[in-house]
């Protein structure tokens, strides 16, 4: 225990020691250029956050000649950082579920890494958007397919009625936000690779990176998608997965009605947890990644918002505690070590036997709700979608609620 303590704070002093290396690499290259974000009208707070490590939106925007080479630097820089302070964690892999030691392995073991993808959709860097909706999706099969599919047809099409109207809404209307999915490998034995990258040619909205495709890499895989999103001029990201339904416009419009928050971390917040500790459960975490009997209040992966002030915390904290596979958790859990206060956002609605629910509610109740999940498979997304234009879109349905 001695030894266990000593340990901890030698890793302590490796991690300020990173840290004041890389925050003096950072202060080096912003001294030479001003920050590139002039409009303050988003930021309500001060700048002076400056507590954080790596900028990476920073960082990237320096150097707009050579974006890619500049990011690989970055993410370098970061994994580097990462395996410096937990570099005994392969040695630490337990394979299978036979002599777990739930206290002190790491269990289930996450091979963490930032990853950079190697396929993205070509954007315009130069759009400012306020946010990026990143849908967690599936890269093996079919079913993943289909959903994305789905969600194309329906609450992330542009010309869908909810959105058209909103463009026609003066406080809505230059809210540019763009939907881009991220997945992983399939890896060899199926097709799968080759059909999702012809998929990302195709709609130009798939971010693909060489993770394995499982549920243990899925906080690899959100992360991705955040580091992604910080390379742009945003102020929100919006994690989904991809059997969710969203109504995009009105979430815009609770930004607007809450003028803009920042810090901001919100979501269907969930009251406190107790710590799943059974060997193989699907949202087990050992005490060594996390040592309190219950998780903080966190908002469920199904869709939850980060101001992007808080991405470069988030991609930090990784040095200060190892990832685990229930990303919502983790994220709960490092909002909650930095004092973010968690916003409970009412008109999200997560909820089991949710294709029941989209099948029986009633128009006044679907129509308070902008989030729906999860389990929405594409059928549900569909009926869902039909029933919501219906009453927005066509003149004669006057609903009163
Ligand atoms: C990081 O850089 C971006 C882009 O220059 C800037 O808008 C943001 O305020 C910076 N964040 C911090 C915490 O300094
Ligand atoms: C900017 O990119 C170029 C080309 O990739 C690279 O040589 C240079 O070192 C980069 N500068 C910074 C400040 O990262
Ligand atoms: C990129 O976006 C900027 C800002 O909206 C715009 O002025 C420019 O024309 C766009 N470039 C292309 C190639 O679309
Ligand atoms: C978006 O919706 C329009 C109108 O329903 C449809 O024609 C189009 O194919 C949809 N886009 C995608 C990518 O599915
Ligand atoms: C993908 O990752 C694996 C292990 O993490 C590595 O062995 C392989 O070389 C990577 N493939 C590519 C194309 O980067
Ligand atoms: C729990 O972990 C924290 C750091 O993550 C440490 O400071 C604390 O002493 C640990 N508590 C116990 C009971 O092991
Ligand atoms: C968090 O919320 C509490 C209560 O609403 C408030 O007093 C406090 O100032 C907030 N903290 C931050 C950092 O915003």
């Amino acid at each position: 225990m001695v030894f266990k303590s000593s340990k901890r704070r030698f890793f302590g002093f490796v991690c300020i020691l990173c840290n004041v290396v890389v925050v003096w690499y950072i202060e080096y290259h912003a001294s030479k250029k001003p920050l590139l974000t002039k409009d303050s009208s988003f930021y309500h707070g001060s700048r002076k956050q400056r507590n954080t490590i790596v900028n990476i939106s920073r960082e990237y925007q320096d150097n707009e000649s050579g974006m890619i080479g500049n990011m690989n630097k970055i993410i370098q820089i970061m994994n580097d950082k990462y395996t410096k302070i937990f570099h005994k964690s392969t040695a630490d892999k337990v394979l299978g579920t036979k002599n777990v030691d739930i206290q002190n392995d790491y269990y289930p073991f996450v091979d963490f890494m930032f990853v950079l993808s190697d396929m993205s959709p070509e954007v315009n860097k130069t759009q400012k958007y306020l946010m990026m909706v990143l849908v967690n999706s599936g890269a093996k099969g079919d079913e993943f397919r289909k959903r994305r599919e789905a969600i194309r047809q329906t609450w992330g099409n542009r010309s869908n009625c909810e959105q058209r109207k909103a463009l026609g809404d003066e406080r809505l209307k230059d809210l540019k936000w763009l939907l881009v999915f991220v997945v992983g490998k399939a890896g060899s034995g199926t097709n799968d690779d080759e059909l999702n990258m012809a998929e990302a040619r195709q709609h130009n909205d798939m971010l693909i990176g060489n993770i394995t495709d499982n549920y243990i890499n899925n906080v690899n895989k959100f992360y991705m998608g955040q580091v992604w999103a910080s390379t742009f001029d945003i102020k929100y990201t919006m994690k989904t997965d991809d059997d969710v339904y969203v109504r995009i416009p009105r979430v815009l419009e609770y930004l607007v009605n809450a003028k803009f928050p920042r810090p901001f971390y919100g979501g269907m917040t969930y009251p406190s947890i107790r710590v799943n500790r059974e060997i193989s459960g699907k949202w087990t975490v050992s005490w060594r990644y996390y040592n309190e009997t219950h998780f903080p209040r966190f908002n469920p992966g199904a869709f939850f918002i980060l101001s992007s002030d808080l991405l470069n915390k988030l991609f930090n904290y990784v040095c200060i505690r190892k990832p685990f596979h229930t990303d919502d958790a983790y994220v709960g859990v490092a909002m909650r070590d930095y004092k973010v206060n968690i916003t409970r956002i009412d008109s999200f609605r997560v909820g089991p036997r949710m294709p029941k629910f989209i099948r029986t509610v009633k128009d006044c109740e679907m129509l308070r709700y902008n989030a729906f999940g999860d389990s929405v498979d594409p059928k549900s997304a569909r009926e869902l979608h039909r029933r919501l234009q219906s009453h927005l879109c066509s003149k004669d349905t006057f609903i009163k609620c």
